[in-house]
């Protein structure tokens, strides 16, 4: 990944959850993270769209895992005595209604950004929740969910180079991914209970979240200052651009040769049989 554990950990200074008294909010947490793993039902709308023998071998094992998270998750709402619930509006928002509409959109959007935010939840759940079966659990997932931002990162930059042009929509659709966490963090205040000692700090560890997410941008080449900077008007401008070239998209997608027509010439049937 081109962040590490460390820049995406926040440090709650020793504050921690506990499963018993902050049981309420926590079953809403992982009822977010269910739908999100749910949603790994898309990535098989992306191995029908891989642009390489090698992107379909990692969206088909990717596939596997989130399919057994959505198991995982259903776990940890057993181990809480709780039932799946309702996701909120804003969770869908970021997992389906940001759905990419090239790939170019698919993995900066919902890989490397959106698998990134989960990746922010996933070490901060991990280092404050009173609950080592949970925490293991969640510590397996992280691993998987590492290699999966890691793909999104390193795709986006390889669509980046072959066509520069999308840079900017890519930068202005993650503006709207922003937005989106801005929402979600909303939701999380309104379920606070005053004095918490983990919850008080939310605001600062959203803060953490966005300043991740910048700096990914950034060292992925599409962000080249912090957005703060970028004035009211630039930001809107960007925002609105790429919603329109995203809107356009749906209406008109790009026909891409699939596979089955490029796979003579894919770098994975090189002459030197099947790579590892
Ligand atoms: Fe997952
Ligand atoms: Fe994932």
């Amino acid at each position: 990944m081109l962040l590490s554990q460390e820049e995406m950990s926040f440090d709650f200074g020793g504050a921690r959850l506990d499963p018993e008294r902050d049981r309420e909010l926590l079953v809403w947490i992982f009822n977010q993270f269910l739908y999100g793993e749910v949603t790994g039902i898309q990535v098989g709308h992306w191995l029908y769209r891989a642009p390489t023998l090698d992107a379909a071998n990692f969206l088909a094992r990717q596939a596997v895992e989130e399919l057994q998270h959505v198991d995982r998750f259903n776990e940890i709402l057993g181990l809480l005595s709780a039932r799946p619930g309702e996701s909120h509006a804003a969770v869908r928002f970021l997992s389906s209604g940001m759905m990419g509409d090239d790939w170019a959109e698919h993995v900066c959007l919902e890989m490397a950004l959106g698998e990134g935010y989960v990746l922010n939840v996933l070490y901060a759940l991990i280092n404050t929740l009173d609950h080592e079966k949970i925490r293991s659990i969640l510590s397996k997932a992280t691993r998987q969910e590492e290699r999966h931002v890691a793909f999104g990162e390193s795709e986006t930059i390889k669509a980046v180079r072959q066509n520069p042009a999308v840079k900017s929509r890519l930068l202005g659709l993650s503006l709207w991914s922003l937005l989106g966490i801005d929402v979600l963090a909303r939701a999380v205040r309104r379920r606070s209970s005053e004095g918490h000692p983990l919850l008080e700090q939310f605001p600062a560890f959203l803060r953490h979240v966005r300043g991740s997410t910048e700096l990914r941008l950034e060292r992925m080449g599409l962000l080249e200052k912090p957005v703060s900077e970028m004035g009211f008007l630039a930001r809107s401008s960007k925002m609105g651009r790429a919603a329109l070239g995203h809107s356009a998209r749906r209406l008109w997608p790009g026909r891409r040769p699939r596979l089955t027509k490029t796979y003579l010439v894919d770098s994975r049937l090189g002459p030197n049989g099947i790579q590892a």
